[in-house]
């Protein structure tokens, strides 16, 4: 959309709203403005798609010919199925939460356009049974490198210029490239180009934080793209979640056979946000468990200390002793609906952040005789089980466990070996 096109289109709003009236200057008032913030530069949070001026032979697979490395890594990322993958399609052809233009936007950036966000984009339903490539290739070369018809790159060099036509755009190596689309709020139904409530994702903001409290790294490349690496994992990657977190655990007997004592403690390690980052979606649950020799769960917990805040964050899993849920909660404040009310829990892991969970784990009756095994392990969620439920995800699909230690409690008396009878 051409800024005339908006001018005019916020013109427009303006007048009705004045017409409208009290009412609709309460609206406005709540509604917030998008910033003029560097992050707007190549994406604009979802407002518009990318129009690339890429001549019509230029396409991914052309790339492919003289960068083979960054296509096979690209074609092995998120980002290459962000338009299609099962989690997102069900979403954006939902008509209660999905089909609108601002979707595409960041998930198929090269949508496309001349429509406002909120609209949903006509032969939708047809170009998900055979997706056209902008959508098959969801975040793409074209969409990240090429902008007036020209190859943008950090370096630009003569054997590349041979090649195509090129020119520096710093900004690509820049946190707030990855932002235009790793950070926003909740999109604004009423008025085109705003958005309302706070970030429902803040990768930014929380890399910030990251600085602030000593990190290292400067930009978001540094830990998900080494050297070049066009992979860019990041939650959907065992390897890089448990990079993020390490996990400790302790446990003694503090009552031989009654009373076992157990300390465990959560790392965040080489991550440059809070953990987990991204969605709001994305959660962790650390789960305990004393079991027998059977596997049978012993126990019960008479103690969690620690200044540990469990105000509603605690859910029950079956066959858990205990369950403790790290998660961003969105409330009315978070969604926009009411800026008064008390700021919602989060209590994910701050960069840096060690945190200790003790539990006291009673056995009765006791079981002076027969050893038993500390269990604990971290899951990693995708998004809440009623949300699965709602997009008929199976429960596999959306959580898997990233951690687990087993520590083994001696029984305090051993037991003697049984005396043969019966023998003259
Ligand atoms: C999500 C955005 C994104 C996508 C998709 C993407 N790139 Fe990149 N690419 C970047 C960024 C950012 C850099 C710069 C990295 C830096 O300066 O550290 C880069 C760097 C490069 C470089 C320079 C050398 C290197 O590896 O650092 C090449 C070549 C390249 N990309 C080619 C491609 C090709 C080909 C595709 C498609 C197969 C592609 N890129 C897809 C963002 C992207
Ligand atoms: C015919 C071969 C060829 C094709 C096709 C091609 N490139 Fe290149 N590209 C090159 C060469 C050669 C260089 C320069 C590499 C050097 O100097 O090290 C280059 C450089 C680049 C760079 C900067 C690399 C750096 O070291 O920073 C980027 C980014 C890039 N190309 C992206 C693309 C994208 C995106 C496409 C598809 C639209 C594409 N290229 C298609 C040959 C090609
Ligand atoms: C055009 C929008 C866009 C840009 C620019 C972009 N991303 Fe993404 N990124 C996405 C979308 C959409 C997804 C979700 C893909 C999916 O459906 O799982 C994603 C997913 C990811 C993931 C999650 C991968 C996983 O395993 O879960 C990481 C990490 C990531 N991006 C890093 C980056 C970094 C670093 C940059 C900047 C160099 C960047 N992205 C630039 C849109 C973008
Ligand atoms: C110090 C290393 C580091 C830096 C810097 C960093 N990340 Fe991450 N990031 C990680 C690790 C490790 C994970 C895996 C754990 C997790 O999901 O939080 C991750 C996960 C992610 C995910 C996946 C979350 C999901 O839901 O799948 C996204 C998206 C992401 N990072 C984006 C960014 C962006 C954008 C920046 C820059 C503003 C950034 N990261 C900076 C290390 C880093
Ligand atoms: C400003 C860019 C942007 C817009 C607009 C946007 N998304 Fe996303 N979305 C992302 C990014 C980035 C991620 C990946 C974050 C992560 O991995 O934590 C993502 C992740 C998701 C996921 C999780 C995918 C997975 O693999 O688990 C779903 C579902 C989703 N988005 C649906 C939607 C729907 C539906 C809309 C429109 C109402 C939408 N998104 C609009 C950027 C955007």
């Amino acid at each position: 959309m051409t800024s005339r096109v908006r001018q005019a289109i916020s013109l427009s709003v303006a007048v009705i709203l004045i017409a409208g009236g009290a009412i609709a200057t309460e609206r406005l008032r709540r509604t917030r403005p998008l910033r003029p913030a560097d992050s707007t530069v190549l994406f604009n949070q979802g407002l518009d798609p990318v129009v690339t001026g890429a001549p019509a032979e230029w396409t991914n697979e052309s790339c492919r010919e003289c960068h083979q490395a960054e296509y096979r890594q690209w074609a092995a990322s998120r980002h290459r199925v962000a338009g299609i993958n099962d989690k997102f399609a069900a979403e954006c052809l939902d008509s209660e939460s999905g089909r609108q233009q601002y979707c595409l936007n960041c998930h198929a950036p090269r949508v496309p356009g001349g429509r406002l966000p909120m609209e949903e984009p006509p032969g939708l339903d047809a170009d998900y049974k055979t997706p056209p490539s902008w959508l098959a290739d969801g975040v793409d070369c074209l969409a990240c490198h090429v902008r007036d018809g020209v190859v943008l790159a950090t370096r630009v060099t003569p054997r590349g210029e041979a090649r195509h036509p090129m020119r520096v755009e710093p900004r690509l190596a820049k946190p707030e490239f990855c932002a235009g689309c790793h950070q926003f709020a909740f999109k604004d139904q009423h008025l085109p180009d705003a958005f309302h409530g706070q970030l429902q994702q803040a990768s930014l903001e929380e890399f910030l934080e990251y600085r602030r409290l000593g990190g290292v790294e400067s930009r978001c490349h540094d830990c998900h793209m080494p050297n070049g690496n066009h992979l860019m994992p990041g939650g959907y990657d065992d390897a890089m979640v448990r990079r993020a977190v390490g996990l400790d655990v302790e446990a003694s007997w503090s009552q031989p056979g009654r009373v076992a004592d157990v300390v465990i403690e959560l790392t965040a390690r080489r991550v440059g946000h809070r953990v987990p980052g991204g969605e709001e979606l994305r959660f962790l649950t650390l789960r305990t468990r004393l079991a027998d020799a059977g596997g049978r769960v012993v126990g019960r917990t008479v103690e969690a200390a620690d200044g540990v805040d469990r105000d509603g964050l605690q859910s029950t899993i079956d066959g858990w002793l205990q369950v403790e849920t790290l998660r961003r909660r969105m409330g009315r404040r978070e969604h926009g609906r009411d800026y008064h009310a008390a700021a919602a829990a989060d209590n994910r892991l701050r960069p840096g952040e060690r945190r200790r969970f003790r539990y006291r784990i009673e056995l009765d009756p006791p079981r002076p005789d027969r050893p038993v095994t500390l269990q604990v392990e971290l899951w990693y969620h995708l998004m809440h089980d009623g949300k699965a439920r709602l997009f008929e995800h199976a429960a596999h699909d959306v959580q898997r466990p990233i951690r687990s230690v087993s520590v083994k409690l001696d029984a305090p008396r051993p037991v003697l070996p049984a005396k043969e009878s019966g023998t003259p």
